[in-house]
């Protein structure tokens, strides 16, 4: 028996071998050695459509957030599919120009843009900042004063909503570093549209991420609905409203709804609301890579414990975070799965620290030397990745039908310490 995967995600047994798309991925380790990163471009693609195609017919951009993947490869795939970019950084920036991404389709955000990031970013002209407070702003303003441009900005609102996610990755609520406090708004609004450098164009927030409910989206739109509707009031015109990252995938029973029911709920309440021609952007990172990769690693050792038996792979915290960071769960399933009787496994990595797990009391059948696949590991995963321990970092495949193309090299480890030097 097989392990039960969902067949759409572009990894699959096929006579009880995982495969990704038409790739058998023991070939595939063999081939490019472990840990190993592998993506899904039918996915990644599948992924994306599902939000382009709910909003098709409308005025939308759909941005992928950046920060959950990356990889060259990730974004040409996605740009050659004609979507827009969310960023938070100059290196983002400078991965999606790179990546062949559409300057006209770039939000920034973040709370923290240097100097250097915003004068980049209006170089190159990117749709719009995502702005989070008044010194931003005014930073932003005398910026494109220099360079005399015009900064096309979004107000990013606080709405003060609780996503019910995971309090490290939940941003919407009062108390989070994020956004422009809801009672502040309006007022810098107005304080913005005094700017002579800077055009305001939208209002958005972010309430979170790995939201599986549509109710906190809905709860965050009418807020923002109401902040547009009062501006209008008051002859300001915006053109976009932003509802933030995507939606929460599976990991292990999570049940997210369909990417087209949030978004179908979401245009009704513009609808509603009197908002039909605004612009509607989203900023998906999680829901277009996670469930399209997947972590390689084989079994170092299996060491048998008093109260616990571990099985030592060869990937570890430095690889994949999100088990030690957020206490994750990440589901693991054996590349070709044995017929013995499994027993109760820890599967952790070699890095000396006790948070250096993956998964936690998991009963499978392993020898040494054996595959895992950690899938639903396409999202914050290499992305998060570090060199912790002086390990290399994983190497990156995308697979496309039959073709497996290496999308990053394994590090070597002299590139760990070439940017170093001995005291003279
Ligand atoms: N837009 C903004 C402004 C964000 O801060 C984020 C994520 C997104 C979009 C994308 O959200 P998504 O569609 O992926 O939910 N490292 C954590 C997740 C951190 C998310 C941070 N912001 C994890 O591994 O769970």
């Amino acid at each position: 028996m097989t392990p039960a995967l969902p067949a759409s995600e572009g990894f699959s047994y096929r006579e009880h071998r995982l495969h990704c798309e038409d790739v058998a991925l023991d070939t595939l380790a063999q081939r490019c050695g472990t840990p190993l990163y592998v993506y899904s471009r039918r996915a990644i693609e599948d992924a994306y459509a599902a939000y382009a195609s709910a909003l098709s017919g409308r005025s939308a951009l759909v941005c992928y957030a950046v920060k959950a993947n990356s990889n060259l490869a990730v974004l040409d795939v996605l740009a050659r599919r004609g979507a827009g970019f969310d960023i938070v950084s100059g290196g983002e920036l400078a991965r999606v120009l790179t990546a062949g991404g559409d300057v006209q389709k770039i939000v920034f955000s973040g709370v923290g843009k240097s100097e250097v990031e915003i004068e980049a970013a209006l170089n190159a002209g990117v749709a719009c900042f995502n702005v989070e407070s008044v010194p931003e702003l005014d930073r932003i303003d005398a910026a494109a004063r220099r360079l005399q441009k015009r900064a096309r900005v979004a107000l990013r609102v606080n709405p003060d909503i609780d996503a019910g996610t995971h309090p490290y990755i939940s941003t919407g609520l009062k108390n989070n570093k994020f956004g422009v406090a809801y009672a502040d708004a309006l007022a810098l609004c107005r304080t913005a549209m005094e700017k002579s450098a800077i055009e305001l164009v939208g209002l958005g927030c972010h309430i979170g991420s790995q939201i599986t409910e549509i109710a906190p989206y809905v709860a965050a739109a009418d807020r923002i609905i109401d902040l547009v509707n009062q501006l209008e009031r008051e002859k300001v015109a915006i053109r976009h409203i932003d509802f933030g990252g995507g939606l929460g995938i599976r990991y292990r029973d999570e049940s997210p709804p369909a990417v087209a029911d949030l978004i179908s709920a979401l245009l009704a309440r513009l609808d509603a609301r009197g908002q039909r021609d605004k612009t509607v952007i989203f900023e998906p990172g999680r829901s277009i890579v996670g469930s399209a990769g997947a972590l390689l690693t084989r079994v170092e050792y299996l060491k048998p414990g008093e109260s616990k038996n571990f099985a030592i792979v060869d990937a570890a915290m430095n690889d994949l975070i999100r088990p030690a960071m957020y206490d994750a769960w990440m589901n693991v399933l054996p590349v070709t799965p044995r017929r013995e009787e499994p027993k109760r496994y820890d599967i952790v990595g070699p890095v000396c620290e006790s948070a250096d797990w993956l998964a936690r009391d998991r009963d499978l059948a392993l020898q040494p030397g054996d595959l895992l696949a950690i899938v639903s590991a396409g999202a914050y995963a290499m992305a998060m990745s570090s060199n912790y321990n002086s390990r290399a970092r994983p190497a990156e495949v995308m697979v496309d039908a039959a073709a497996a193309h290496c999308v990053r090299r394994r590090e070597t480890l002299a590139e760990l310490f070439a940017t170093e030097s001995r005291v003279p």
